[in-house]
């Protein structure tokens, strides 16, 4: 059951179920009351390292906004990807930000006025999603994010590119702050502006990105164990393989190589103790998604924190052949 105040939205579907708001006076705007039917609008934070304008973000935003969810943008200004954790003071976008996205002396934090959800900060993945966790949460969410999602990074974030990734970075920033979150990559595609024809890779990523957050969030809080984010990487899609959702499967994996004789067991499930690695995962043949279970240094979490990912996912999850 979710407390909602009521704005036109919440309005039109209380007048679908009069017997919700019976009792209530609805006689002005913010009148607050109980919804136990929608069951989400969860407000979702979301950033990347490839810029607030590249397509793969505003793909998956708008994917999120037409599922129900309520997302906010709070992504660089400009290309950042290989950034890692880097923190910095956003400045002026002197030269305007990528894609001509904002005119050149643009202030050093911005939005687009005709959607103030899609945010802009001239710094790093970190910076602005920190700026979107402190300062855009309060005032569209009347409080912190319920969760973070970063990306769909343009290509992939395996093993050794894991610690520079911006994509990474971000979200990692968030699980600091308490904040659960999935950074999202995606082997295909360049980085392109979101005015141009949306490519059939990024809406494929979009939607596998959604199902996957909505899987999370329907599983309950806590949504992920306390400082564990996930790392989802997606395989190739074209228009001749791998081009509809339906085509891929999800694996839950590791980032890295566990050490011999030292590293315990990961969780059993497909027959091992010992996951398969995401980048043979991603690499196999069959439209396989990777995801593996992070912890706030970056490196593979316990086998306690793969069971409780493990179940969430449920069904959704398969083995390799
Ligand atoms: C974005 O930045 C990365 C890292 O510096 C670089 O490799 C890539 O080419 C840049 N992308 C564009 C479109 O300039
Ligand atoms: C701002 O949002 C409007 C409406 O969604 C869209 O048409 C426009 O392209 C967006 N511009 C930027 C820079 O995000
Ligand atoms: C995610 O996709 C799977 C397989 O296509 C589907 O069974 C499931 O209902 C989807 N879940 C959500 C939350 O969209």
């Amino acid at each position: 059951m979710r407390a909602c105040q009521v704005d036109f939205k919440w309005l039109f579907f209380a007048s679908l179920f009069p017997c919700m708001v019976a009792g209530n006076e609805l006689n002005n705007a913010q009148v607050s009351f109980v919804l136990p039917i929608l069951a989400h609008g969860s407000n979702i934070i979301m950033s990347n390292d490839d810029g607030w304008a590249e397509i793969n973000l505003r793909t998956f935003y708008d994917t999120l906004v037409d599922a129900g969810e309520s997302p906010v943008v709070s992504a660089p200004a400009e290309n950042k990807s290989g950034t890692g954790s880097l923190d910095g003071e956003a400045d002026e976008v002197e030269d305007g930000c990528e894609f001509d996205s904002c005119p050149p002396g643009s202030p050093a934090v911005g939005f687009n006025s005709s959607d103030p959800r899609l945010n802009y900060v001239n710094s790093f993945p970190v910076t602005s999603i920190a700026y979107g966790i402190s300062t855009l949460s309060p005032k569209f969410f009347q409080g912190l994010p319920e969760f973070a999602v970063t990306g769909p990074n343009v290509g992939s974030n395996l093993d050794v590119q894991v610690p520079f990734s911006g994509t990474v970075g971000a979200a990692v920033e968030a699980i600091k702050t308490g904040i659960p979150a999935i950074a999202f990559s995606g082997r295909s595609g360049s980085q392109t502006a979101w005015t141009a024809p949306t490519p059939g890779y990024s809406i494929v990523y979009a939607q596998l990105a959604a199902n996957l957050t909505a899987t999370i969030l329907n599983s309950g809080k806590p949504y992920l164990p306390e400082g564990i984010w996930l790392n989802v990487n997606f395989p190739a899609s074209s228009s001749t393989s791998c081009s509809s959702v339906s085509d891929f499967k999800f694996v839950l994996s590791r980032i890295f190589p566990a050490i011999p004789f030292f590293e315990p067991d990961d969780v059993e499930t497909c027959g091992d103790d010992r996951l398969p690695l995401e980048r043979k995962v991603v690499g196999e043949d069959g439209c396989y998604v990777s995801i593996s279970v992070g912890d706030s240094n970056k490196l593979d979490a316990d086998a306690a924190a793969q069971e409780v990912v493990l179940k969430k996912l449920g069904e959704l999850l398969t083995c390799l052949p």
